[in-house]
Formats: C-alpha cells, structure tokens, sequence
C-alpha cells in the first residue's frame, strides 16, 4: 500500500491560485473584521473552508449537464435523476432542494412545532438552526467517546443508544416529531456510523413510533468506512451498503454538495404519502414545482452522475486515503486533531493546540485567524463561535464539548503537495502558539454565529 493514494484523475483544466503577501493577508483580515467568510476568495492561497460544493466535477458530470433539459415541469433530467434516487436511496418520495438546508427547512415547517425536540447524534450547524428557527430543540446524543479527541474507536458518529432510549422516555414520544443521525458525523470530527449502530437507532426510533431521518450528506464516505471497518461488510460495494442504511430510515435530508459531487442541489425523502403532500406544498410555495425544487435540469444531471461516482471504490480509497494522508503527517509534527481522521476533513483540536487560551479567549478562532496569516489557508471554526450560545434564561455562555478548527477537503481539487503545504504551515504555527493572541467577539448574530460574526484580536 503506498503512503499516499495516487489521485485517481489527471487534471485537464487548473484554476489558479496564489499566495498574497504577508501584509495583504493581514489587511484582508481587518476589513473582513477576522471573519474568514469575509475574504475574498482570490486572497486564499488553499481554500479548505469547506467541502460543501468546491468540488471538481468529472468530464462525465459536465457532458450530463449539457443533456440538462429545462422543462419547468416533468423534464428529463428529473427522471434521470429519479432513477439514481429510486436506486441508491430508495425512499417512497422525495423531492429536490436547492441545498441542504433547504431540505432542513421544509422538513422542520412540516413536521415540527415549538416546544418539541429533535434527537441525533450530532446535529449540523445548520439543521440546528432550523430546529431552533421553529422554536425547537436539537439535541445531541452521540456517544461519549466522540468527545474525547484522542479515541481510536471505528465508528465515533454512534448514537449513545441508552441515552437515546432514557431521552425518548423522559420527553414523550408527543414531543419528538421526528428523529435523526447524521452521517458521517460533521460536528463530531467526520466520524463515521456503523450499520449496527444505525439500526438499533432505526429499532428503537420505530419501537416508540418516531419517524427515522438520516442527514445523508457523506452517505457515501460513511458507506466506505462501514466496508472498511465493520464485520461483514468487506465483501459488499458501497452502493450496497448504502442501500442497506436507508432501508432502516422513513426519510433523508441531503445536500448534494458534498456527496452529490455537485456544486449546488439537494433533496428530502420521504416514505410517509401524507407528510410528502405538505412537503410539496412548502416546496412549491418556496422553492419551485417538485420535479426541479429550486435547481436547473442540468443540476440534477450533474447530480445524479455524482451519486454514482461518489460511490465508486477507487474514489473512495483516495478520499479517505487523502485526509489519513493529512491527519498522520500533522500528528506526526505534534498538532493534536480528532482522531482518526474521518474522510472529509481533519479537525484541528484548538483546545489542546492553544491551552494558554480560555475559551471565552475563542482559541477555534484565533487558529483560524493564525492559519489564514500564516499561509494563506482558509478552514472554519467549529467550536464556542459556531455552536456556543447564551443560555436563554440566565444569559451565562455555554461552550460546546470541542473547540475545533476545521480544514475541509474539497473533493477532487487539491493534492498530496497542497496537503504537505498545510502540514508546513501548521508546524511553523506550532512553533509560536505561545504567541497566539485570543479573540473577542465584536458583533454577533443570535443562529449560526460563525458565518457573518465579527471579531477584533485582544
Ligand atoms: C451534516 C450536514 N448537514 C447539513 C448541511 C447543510 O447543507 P447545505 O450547506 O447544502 O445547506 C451540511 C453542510 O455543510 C452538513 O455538513
């Protein structure tokens, strides 16, 4: 086995990029008030804020896209992509989002009411959102496992399932309109859910009524590292085993963005007649008629070639081959991640990287600040900016579990020198985190602080 999987693609066509100077990064920073949503993207050098819809998409996605037909109604391209559907996920509805969260959103209108609670292992930011936009509560019950960075255990995405069970007891099935998990688990690092796990999941939620949605966005990754990693499943393709996962669910939320391969789309499924009729109500109402959901015919061709090709083996092992690439050569040069690296991302454990920094200090956010001063490199804070909050009663802050820094791999666009920069520019920051300065939060929004947040150095 080599040490690094040899990109299974040659590169046709090459988008530039450049490392601006020292000092222009540090002026990109103050006007965009040490946000790094703010900067432009011309002034990052290696861009792994995220691994949402910054993939390369192959010759045979762009041929599909000029299939694309942009019928308002009942066009091709949703049949094409129709059949990937009824064959890889396999649901009795769905319909097309424009992204993810989109699905979030029409799923929560639907569905949800305030007061109510929705479980998971670990509930994306945005989903999060959604839930609380409706006056509902998301809670997270992954294992406690996933929490300690330093655990090798295959499967950290795996719900907690005595905690699932006590919640469902404690709250009342009436205040549960639906259940979820997330695969692979983003807010947690990339990690992975077994099969095993996802159907005692599936058991338990059906054992007290509840209907099962998975957030499917790394479907894909998550059905790989179940063939790598889990008894029995060796033998059996990636799109056998994702097969075998949605089979245990009543419905999915999607964006494909990430496994969809594509640049823009997503979808909800749903097994339920009577919940798809208010979904295509919301949907028409918001996003567009059910057979195109907010996307052009060509994105749902992009799409359904990407469904496929994310499931194909050798992309697989050179996905999950470039962050374990990534993740061994930084802890090799001593910077603490999430470990092991799950196939997306690698999670920087700023925690453990900056302890001289309290949390209120934001050390997610001044390694950010530093990566991008540094060298040029974009990832995103996933800790107190992102999921921290005040408590709505006595106003104190509550700091999530993890305070992480995170560096997407978009997929199909950077390679093994690329990853070798990164790993010199983390050694250089490790050198000096003595010298990192905390962060204060100047401005803020009440949902999903991170992206439009400001802060100032302290
Ligand atoms: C696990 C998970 N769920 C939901 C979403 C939302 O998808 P989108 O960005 O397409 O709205 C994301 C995207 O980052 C995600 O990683």
């Amino acid at each position: 086995m080599p040490s690094y999987i040899p990109e299974p693609f040659r590169i046709k066509m090459v988008e530039p990029i450049r490392l601006i100077p020292r000092d222009e990064r540090q002026a990109a920073l103050e006007r965009a008030h040490y946000n790094v949503f703010n900067l432009r993207s011309d002034e990052v050098f290696i861009d792994l804020l995220t691994d949402s819809g910054t993939g390369a998409m192959s010759q045979a996605q762009w041929a599909a896209m000029l299939e694309g037909d942009e019928a308002y109604a009942g066009a091709r391209s949703f049949h094409r992509f129709k059949a990937v559907m009824d064959e890889v996920f396999g649901f009795k509805h769905f319909v097309p989002t424009h992204q993810g969260r989109a699905a979030e959103n029409i799923l929560t209108a639907t569905a949800l009411k305030p007061g109510q609670s929705v479980p998971s292992n670990m509930h994306f930011d945005t989903t999060e959102g959604n839930i609380r936009a409706r006056g509902g509560k998301p809670v997270n019950l992954v294992n406690q496992r996933a929490y300690d960075p330093g655990a090798h255990d295959d499967f950290k995405g795996n719900m907690d399932l005595e905690a699932l069970r006590s919640f469902i007891e404690e709250e009342g099935t009436e205040n549960i309109p639906f259940g979820m998990i997330t695969i692979t688990n983003n807010a947690g690092g990339g990690q992975p859910v077994s099969m095993a796990n996802l159907r005692a999941v599936s058991e338990i939620y059906r054992e007290f009524g509840i209907p099962f949605v998975i957030d499917a966005c790394r479907f894909a990754e998550n059905a790989y590292f179940i063939k790598m990693r889990e008894k029995g499943y060796a033998d059996k393709t990636p799109l056998e085993i994702a097969q075998n996962m949605f089979v245990l669910a009543d419905g999915a939320t999607m964006s494909a963005k990430k496994d969809g391969m594509a640049n823009i789309g997503g979808f909800l499924a749903l097994n339920d007649a009577e919940w798809f009729e208010k979904v295509c109500a919301e949907l028409i109402l918001r996003e567009g008629f059910v057979t195109y959901g907010g996307l052009a015919g060509r994105d749902l061709d992009a799409i359904a070639v990407g469904f496929k090709e994310a499931l194909e083996e050798d992309y697989l092992a050179y996905r999950v081959g470039q962050a374990a690439y990534l993740g061994e050569r930084l802890l090799e040069a001593g910077v603490p991640i999430i470990e092991p690296p799950g196939a997306h991302a690698i999670y920087l454990d700023a925690a453990s990287m900056l302890p001289q920094l309290e949390r209120e200090a934001l050390p997610g956010q001044a390694l950010t600040v530093a990566l991008f001063l540094e060298g040029g490199i974009r990832g995103v804070e996933l800790g107190t900016v992102a999921f921290g909050y005040d408590d709505p009663e006595s106003g104190a802050p509550i700091y999530p579990k993890l305070e992480l820094v995170r560096l997407a791999l978009p997929r199909r666009v950077f390679t093994q020198s690329h990853l070798d920069y990164v790993v010199d520019v983390l050694t250089e920051i490790k050198s000096k985190t003595g010298d990192l300065r905390g962060m204060r939060m100047t401005h803020a929004p009440e949902l999903l602080r991170h992206f439009s947040a400001h802060f100032e150095p302290l």
